[in-house]
């Protein structure tokens, strides 16, 4: 009963055809998206990645082709030949872009059946992903899905022109390589020609780029893929890709206005016009007006409300008045009644060392000049709902309890951060409900009005900003030890050398993340560039010579062979695409992504290995049963 596509080609794809096409002879190839059969007249909605156009088998005209008509299913591939001819008006689709045009064909060819599919790619809304991931090949049929991928498509390619543009060489680096310091878990590949040894495959290109720069490349740039065994989350994958750059000779601006330039350009190919320069913040700073290092700046800030209380009302209210007290609105939800608080209880759960306000009332009917004090320093209109967020007296990490000197404490950190995390799950309970974002989260990029050249104002909808002056060092509490907070090739500022081994909080690294809607859309840093300071930086991280030379010798030599002053960063690609597509994970521009529980559930992977691939690794397997 199939047909072979024979001496047939296809003219046009399905989404293209306009009235202005009327009378044209045309062959068009897809699946079908539907079917309906009127008796004498069968209507098929033939699908490409382009869109949908319907065909007309008529029973008088082409009785061969409308008895195919009849046995034909929803995602059978046919060919259809036959004229293109104005609707009448009553059967005019103002909704679809094809919808004033149908073709009358002529011939119809079978080119192979299909199994009744899970779900159809007509459907709008798949709940179930686990069915999507495993049909993946159906579910990518999707127009949403094929939507995405042409965006990704879009976005990459201008990201590349542009860095080229501004002088930059994509060179690749190895996938199979050495354990890199990016603070994941390595993914490990077993070198059968060397038993018991074992590839790292990379966490990022980031030893490779700065060896590049070593290597005289001036300007590399690389759209990288990187493998960390992490836990997933809706942001994070086990491989991903970033725009990975380094240039040699740069100051910290000379790295920002390159990426402002290549993001303008990627959001540019969405439709999205992204003002620059980007605003900046110093991470410090960050946290006092937002309480996250990757601001969401939809949202009003966070207010220091300490000013609004008496010692004593502290007191009673049981808030250390050594700590923030801050408050953070959220416009037009409104006073919550009791079991709506009660509801929010779980998110004060994850927070160590700080108290919640949620309560205004109560708080008015003990402190009346105290609440309208707060409400009124916060900025919070009639119909805003305002928390307070305070240290909790009973709450101490002994070992940072220690304010030091010109940065916060990790005490003023932990109440800040209780204040960020709230404010951003509160905004997202509410944003549905009351519009608790400034702009949508979704901004739906219509593809028709970027063809028509209309462009989405990106400073409504997509905030950027730079977190400068990262704090070199995080105190571990675990440990008791200095940990570096960012990879350990990140330079130190100059001026805070001389702190490194004396006052190693104090130590502010010459790296800058970029944020954007509070998503982390990247990170880099000045990087180390002399051996001797290389050096100290691991000893004040406690990694001794032999490990340090073991891990990193061959880098730590290549510094000794005339390396220049050198910087860089990395943005993820994936979550560029994810912001720009208004996607809920980065699942959704990912085409063959790994699950929550980190499998493949199209190609089922990861799988036991046979014996035969065993022996050849020398690897046993150990299970406990
Ligand atoms: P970092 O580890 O911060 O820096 O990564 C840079 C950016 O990569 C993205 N990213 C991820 N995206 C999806 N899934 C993941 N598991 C994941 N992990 C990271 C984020 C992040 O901001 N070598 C340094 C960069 C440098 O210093 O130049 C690095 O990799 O968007």
């Amino acid at each position: 009963m199939l047909d072979f596509q024979g001496n047939l080609e296809r003219t046009h794809h399905c989404g293209e055809l306009r009235a202005t096409n009327a009378g044209q002879q045309v062959v068009l190839m897809g699946w079908v998206n539907r079917r309906r059969d009127h008796g004498n007249l069968i209507f098929l909605d033939l699908r490409d990645r382009t869109g949908i156009a319907q065909i007309v088998l008529d029973k008088e005209l082409i009785p061969d082709g409308h008895a195919k008509g009849e046995q034909v299913r929803p995602e059978y591939v046919v060919a259809a030949v036959g004229k293109v001819r104005l609707r009448s008006a009553d059967a005019i689709n103002p909704k679809m872009p094809t919808g004033e045009i149908e073709i009358e064909a002529t011939e119809l060819r079978v080119l192979n059946d299909s199994r009744l599919a899970p779900f159809s790619p007509s459907e709008e809304a798949i709940q179930n992903e686990e069915v999507r991931l495993k049909y993946r090949y159906v579910d990518l049929r999707r127009p949403e899905m094929q939507r995405n991928f042409r965006l990704r498509h879009d976005i990459t390619l201008a990201i590349r022109d542009n860095l080229s543009q501004q002088g930059f060489l994509e060179i690749e680096t190895p996938i199979l390589t050495k354990s890199t310091p990016e603070g994941a878990r390595d993914f490990l590949v077993p070198s059968r020609v060397h038993p018991g040894e074992f590839f790292a495959l990379p966490q990022s290109p980031q030893i490779f780029k700065q060896i590049l720069m070593i290597s005289g490349f001036d300007k590399y740039f690389q759209i990288a893929r990187c493998f960390r065994d992490e836990d997933l989350r809706a942001d994070r994958q086990l491989e991903f890709t970033q725009v990975d750059l380094e240039m040699s000779f740069p100051k910290q601006e000379t790295v920002f206005a390159v990426v402002e330039q290549f993001l303008a350009a990627g959001f540019a190919a969405a439709g999205v016009t992204l003002p620059t320069p980007f605003p900046r913040v110093s991470y410090d700073e960050s946290m006092r007006q937002y309480g996250s290092d990757k601001p969401d700046l939809r949202l009003p800030g966070i207010t220091d409300v300490r000013p609004a209380f008496t010692d004593a009302a502290l007191s009673t209210l049981q808030i250390d008045s050594a700590l923030p007290v801050v408050a953070f609105r959220i416009p037009s939800v409104g006073e919550l009644s009791r079991k709506e608080r009660e509801d929010n209880h779980p998110l004060f759960d994850l927070s160590k060392g700080a108290k919640f306000i949620d309560d205004f009332k109560r708080l008015a009917k003990g402190f009346p000049e105290a609440a309208v004090k707060v409400r009124e320093l916060a900025g919070a209109a009639e119909a805003d709902f305002v928390i307070i967020v305070a240290g909790d007296p009973a709450h101490h990490i002994k070992a940072s309890d220690t304010k030091f000197a010109g940065r916060l404490s990790e005490r003023e950190i932990n109440v800040y951060s209780a204040a960020g995390n709230f404010r951003t799950e509160l905004a997202k309970k509410y944003a549905d409900k009351h519009g608790a974002f400034a702009v949508t989260e979704k901004v739906v990029l219509d593809a028709n009005a970027q063809s028509a050249g209309a462009a989405v104002d990106g400073a409504a909808a997509f905030h950027p900003i730079w977190i400068t002056d990262f704090p070199m060092f995080e105190y571990d509490l675990a440990t008791a030890k200095w940990m570096p907070a960012h990879h350990p090739f990140t330079a130190p500022h100059e001026a805070d050398m001389k702190n490194l081994v004396t006052d190693p909080a104090s130590v502010r690294a010459n790296c800058y993340d970029l944020a954007m809607n509070g998503l982390e859309l990247g990170s880099g840093s000045i990087r180390i560039h002399r051996k001797d300071v290389q050096q100290q930086i691991f000893q004040s991280l406690g990694i001794s010579d032999e490990e340090a030379r073991a891990r990193f010798g061959f880098f730590l030599d290549a510094l000794e062979y005339g390396t220049p002053p050198h910087g860089g960063i990395a943005l993820g690609l994936d979550r560029i695409v994810m912001l720009l597509a208004g996607a809920p994970s980065l699942r959704e521009v990912i085409a063959f992504p790994k699950t929550a529980k980190a499998v493949d559930l199209m190609v089922d992977a990861p799988t036991a290995a046979t014996e035969q691939q065993l022996k050849e690794l020398h690897i046993r397997v150990a299970l406990k049963s």
